[in-house]
């Protein structure tokens, strides 16, 4: 089955792949001829996921499935939020981000944080969602260079080092990314 997957995050796309094991042909937006950046301009990661599904299976008629993503740090009222990407401006840089989170959380001693996914799936007879989440907590330095975005700051519950540290293989089997598609492939496969 082809699916398009509405993403341009190199990090994402590559943990996503992995995750579907190549039970799938999974098309990125370039390569179905979708070069503009999606525009995400909601406050919620379930309407920025279905804006990217939509507008891609709206452009293609294939079926698209998308991913909103981000950080949610509760002692920042909920920041980076669903502007994760974005968290220290434009042009997106996930060194940025993080620099800037680090800052945000000097000398505040609550540091607890989760990750949160949402996929939406488009072009079927409905729109279907999943969700995922992993919990943990933020570093007071970065550390290692595995994974993308915060994972160099990021300590997830049960571990002593963050997600660029430890072997890809323990974020695959435990992160937000990991139990979204873990739904979201049991949902294809009983089809
Ligand atoms: P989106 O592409 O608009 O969904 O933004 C996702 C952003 O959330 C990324 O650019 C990262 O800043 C952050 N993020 C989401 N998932 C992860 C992850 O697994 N590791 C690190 N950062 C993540």
């Amino acid at each position: 089955m082809d699916l398009i997957l509405a993403s341009n995050n190199a990090g994402k796309i590559k943990e996503i792949n992995e995750l579907l094991n190549g039970a799938y042909n999974i098309i990125s937006l370039q390569a179905a001829g979708i070069t503009e950046d999606i525009p995400e301009p909601f406050f919620t990661f379930e309407e920025n996921a279905l804006a990217k599904a939509k507008y891609a299976f709206e452009k293609t008629g294939i079926v698209t499935f998308a991913e909103d993503s981000g950080l949610v740090v509760p002692a920042l009222n909920g920041d980076p939020g669903v502007f994760s990407a974005r968290y220290a401006g434009e042009p997106k840089n996930d060194l940025a981000n993080t620099k800037k989170l680090l800052k945000e959380l000097e000398g505040i001693t609550d540091r607890d944080a989760y990750y949160t996914t949402i996929i939406c799936i488009a072009g079927m007879e409905n729109v279907h969602y999943f969700s995922g989440k992993c919990e943990g907590r933020i570093a007071t330095e970065m550390q290692g260079n595995g994974g993308f975005g915060y994972d160099p700051v990021f300590i997830p519950n049960g571990y002593d080092q963050t997600f660029g540290e430890l072997p890809s293989a323990v974020k695959a089997g435990i992160s937000h990314r990991a139990k979204a598609m873990k739904s979201f492939i049991a949902f294809l496969e009983a089809r």
